[in-house]
């Protein structure tokens, strides 16, 4: 059984683990972060997304053993402190995006990643990257709704 060191939400971990083990079978069930949600469990709804290396990927279709010697973050480490809310997660709570939260963890993964960029993406940028996650109580409105907030897309129409 290979062992991997991956580091998670910025602790170092030493496992053993089957070849086919999958990335968020390893988050969700060895390191018990199970803020990361499995829905479709194949690569369709988004769900499972966090960040490897700072990209977003889908949890599901990336092995443990690709993890190895990389950094994976997870919606665990997003807010700064234990009463405080990531501005993607403010944004989610004031646009009441969050319904059953089920999806939430994955697009908030999503938009973390563009909110880092730092890039002020045009709304049909952003509404792009959200077209890759499904979600189940269909309430899209609001999600793209706390989106366009959290990426300043409401600023840049302003300018135009
Ligand atoms: S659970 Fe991974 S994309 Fe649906
Ligand atoms: S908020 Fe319920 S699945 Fe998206």
């Amino acid at each position: 059984m290979p062992e991997i060191t991956v580091t998670v939400n910025g602790t170092e971990h030493r496992l053993d683990v089957h070849d086919r083990l999958l990335l968020t079978d390893l988050l969700r069930d060895r390191l018990r972060l199970t803020g990361t949600h499995l829905g479709c469990e194949h690569g369709v709804c988004g769900a499972c997304t966090v960040l490897l290396d700072d990209l977003p990927v889908r949890g599901c279709l990336v092995l443990a053993v690709q993890a190895d010697g990389r950094q994976v973050r997870t919606v665990e480490s997003v807010a700064p402190d234990a009463s405080t809310l990531h501005p993607v997660q403010q944004a989610m709570a004031d646009c009441h995006g969050l319904q059953c939260g089920f999806c939430t963890p994955g697009i908030v993964m999503t938009l973390v990643a563009m909110h880092e960029r730092d890039e002020r993406p045009a709304t049909d940028e952003v509404d792009e990257a959200l077209s890759g996650h499904l979600c189940r109580c269909t309430g899209y409105r609001n999600i793209t709704e706390a989106a366009h907030r959290a990426l300043g897309c409401e600023r840049e129409e302003a300018r135009r």
